[in-house]
């Protein structure tokens, strides 16, 4: 089975300037050229910068700068073998040296699978002290300097069809539907993986920040321990000059994840987040309105938030005790 995301492939217009951005983004660099750089976060998984015109970045629906393939980790070498002999079936499957399996998925994105071991990383947030409610006595919170994510936590991508994106990823791969964002894209879950969602399939036309209705990458998520190793990211990004966020701060409805968008040269965004809901197959999905959806609060509030949006959600009817379950249907579509 799936458990995550094992490795990011950016096509990038300046390797050197989104080299030096991920950096200072606080991701551990290990190797670096004129052409190529190479970075390994503490749970063993990787972002690759190559740029844009490499011979190396494969061919996909995926357009611009940005993620241009994503590489699924398996828990062992048998899953990859099963679920490569089921793309087989109907499309091309390429495996390169290191065992990675490359095909494209349906919605145009250019995707991998290899076997993944996760090393092992610890995460120890300080308790949070309320009045009358102590957790921390005579301690202090932890003193940061940097902010260093650990893990990737997803990505989110432009599609064409969002739906029968993600019914792929169902049917074929052993995801699992998370959340419906109505009419804007679906949250889906890698069956070894408890995290909120490892990857957001947004149509590509939605009114949202960074799409335009062509197929493309908009942004990911990288893990760090708490709200204030979030902070001190952000604190360090606009020390090193980097542009701020245009919504700053803020607590996500859909998922509870904390996260602050950055501007990122290698294209899209890159994301800072912690503290996500956690699901397993009890969890049933629902569905969001997008305003509603998008925070529980902003310390930057944008003008199609000034009005506080209505409470908007329901259970997915499909996912209700005694409903049949199939993966999405026609009625996401209010
Ligand atoms: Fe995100």
């Amino acid at each position: 089975m799936i458990i995550g995301i094992e490795r990011l492939i950016y096509g990038v217009e300046n390797v050197a300037e989104s080299t030096r951005y991920f950096a200072d983004f606080g991701l551990p660099l290990v190797e670096q050229a004129d052409d190529s750089s190479l970075f390994i976060l503490p749970e063993g998984s990787r972002i690759e910068l190559l740029r844009l015109d490499s011979p190396r970045l494969p061919k996909s629906d995926l357009i611009g700068q940005g993620v241009r393939e994503l590489v699924w980790g398996c828990n062992s070498q048998q899953s990859v073998d099963a679920l490569v002999a089921n793309l087989k079936t109907d499309r091309e499957v390429r495996v390169d040296e290191r065992g990675v399996a490359h095909f494209v998925a349906d919605g145009g994105v250019a995707m991998g699978l290899v076997q993944f071991t996760r090393a092992p990383v610890v995460f120890a947030p300080d308790p949070v002290n309320a009045p009358f409610n102590t957790q921390r006595l005579n301690q202090t919170r932890k003193w940061r300097r940097r902010c260093f994510p650990k893990n990737i936590q997803h990505v989110v991508f432009g599609v064409k069809d969002h739906e029968a994106a993600g019914r792929f990823l169902c049917k074929r791969l052993g995801f699992r539907l998370s959340d419906v964002m109505r009419d804007y894209g679906v949250f889906l879950r890698c069956e070894g993986n408890n995290d909120h969602h490892q990857i957001f399939y947004a149509e590509a036309d939605a009114k949202l920040e960074g799409l335009d209705g062509q197929p493309r990458f908009h942004h990911a998520n990288f893990g760090v321990e708490d709200l204030d190793e979030l902070m001190i990211g952000i604190n360090y990004m606009e020390r090193c000059g980097w542009p701020k966020s245009s919504v700053g701060l803020g607590r996500h409805r859909l998922s509870s994840g904390l996260f602050c968008y950055l501007p990122c040269p290698a294209g899209g965004q890159a994301e800072y987040g912690t503290d996500f809901d956690a699901l397993d197959d009890n969890w049933i999905p629902r569905i969001y309105e997008i305003k509603f959806s998008f925070s529980v609060w902003l310390s930057v509030l944008p003008p199609f938030l000034m009005d506080e949006p209505a409470w908007d959600w329901c259970y997915h009817p499909d996912y209700l005790p005694g409903a049949s379950k199939p993966v999405t249907r026609s009625a996401l579509k209010k």
